[in-house]
């Protein structure tokens, strides 16, 4: 079982795949700043993990563009199993505020980036897991979309992503022996089923589903719903969700498949494939949680996508791996933690 790092392995994805490492046997050091997330939830993954795995998670509180943060992160390690691979969540990923703040956007997410790469090389440490994002895409042309689409982003938040995947490309070709992911998450939502980690986000959500658990639970009023005139069946945005756990068991495969294979620079979507529209998604939560989501449609925002969904045959052909859980799941898993956390780690 290997050593591995995590970056922001504190938040949303980060803490639901430490889980499902540390059930496969991995050992694990965390770092985060704690930014957007808190040390309760690794404290939970610890609990969830049992006894015999919570003394396989090494946790330090440090931020990545920090050399010295990193450095204390690799020495985490015991000398005789050092840090074999790096999954690298940390980063800032809200749409709206990298467009008021790009500098921010870019010091964390480039040159943090940057920064944990440079300080790999000098460990020798050469693989690493990804976090990108379908925002690499844009306004994609053609759905489902592959691999191969364009990559056009339209935001600060996206152009950091896609800068990157760039830079994780021209190290690839700049030295030998890189063994490189770059995930194109869709949309993750959900939570572990046990109800005890979930998406904790600080101010108000961006997202529909921590949007929809927050009117459920009575936190917020009412949903707005951007546009209802799209050319979708029923005029709302499509999205292709994918459930947190499924998420995570994509990173596993993709860890997996960089240690035992020949290095390599490996670039997939992980999305289901499926589409589904907020009012589908509204219907499925308020049918799991049994109460009404009131919800007003307003104004398109700029920069939506009518439909946004991946092909993941690429994802499955090289990766071995596919999206197993519905959207009855996603919302039983995502209403089981916020029913249970009303204001989340905080509560
Ligand atoms: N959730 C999504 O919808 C989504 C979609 C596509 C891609 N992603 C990417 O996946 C990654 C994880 O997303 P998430 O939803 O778990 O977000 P999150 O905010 O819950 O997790 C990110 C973690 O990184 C930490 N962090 C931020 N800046 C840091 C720094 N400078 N040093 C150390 N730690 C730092 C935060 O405290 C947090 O724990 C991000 O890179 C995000 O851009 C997320």
């Amino acid at each position: 079982m290997a050593q591995l790092l995590i970056t922001g392995g504190a938040g949303f994805i980060g803490s639901h795949t430490c889980l499902v490492l540390l059930a496969a046997g991995h050992h694990l050091v965390v770092i985060d700043n704690y930014d957007n997330s808190s040390p309760e939830s690794l404290r939970r993954v610890a609990e969830l993990a049992g006894p015999g795995a919570s003394g396989r998670l090494a946790v330090v509180e440090g931020d990545i563009r920090n050399a010295a943060d990193l450095e204390r992160a690799f020495a985490a390690a015991p000398a005789d199993q050092p840090i074999e691979g790096v999954i690298h969540f940390a980063g800032l990923k809200a749409v709206g505020e990298s467009v008021r703040d790009p500098l921010r956007y870019w010091d964390v997410n480039l040159s943090g980036s940057r920064q944990l790469l440079a300080s790999m090389q000098a460990h020798g440490c050469r693989t690493i897991v990804f976090s990108s994002s379908c925002t690499v895409y844009g306004l994609p042309e053609t759905v489902p979309i592959r691999e191969t689409a364009p990559i056009q982003p339209i935001n600060p938040y996206g152009h950091s992503k896609a800068a990157v995947e760039q830079l994780l490309a021209d190290l690839a070709t700049s030295e030998q022996g890189w063994r490189i992911a770059r995930l194109r998450y869709f949309n993750p939502v959900g939570a572990h089923p046990s109800g005890r980690i979930g998406e904790d986000p600080s101010g108000i959500p961006n997202n529909l589903f921590p949007f929809v658990s927050q009117v459920a639970v009575g936190r917020r009023e009412r949903l707005q719903v951007f546009g209802g005139d799209w050319p979708t069946p029923d005029g709302s945005g499509v999205r292709d969700y994918i459930h947190v756990m499924d998420l995570a068991e994509g990173h596993q495969a993709a860890l997996d498949k960089l240690m035992k294979e020949a290095p390599q620079l490996l670039t997939v979507n992980l999305g289901s494939g499926r589409g589904l529209s907020v009012l589908e998604v509204v219907r499925a939560f308020e049918s799991t949680c049994g109460r009404p989501i009131p919800y007003t449609i307003v104004e398109r925002r700029p920069g939506d996508a009518a439909i946004t969904v991946a092909d993941p045959a690429l994802a499955s052909e090289r990766l071995g791996w596919r999206t197993r859980r519905s959207l009855a799941e996603m919302c039983r898993d995502g209403w089981a933690w916020q029913n249970a956390n009303p204001t989340g780690y905080g509560g």
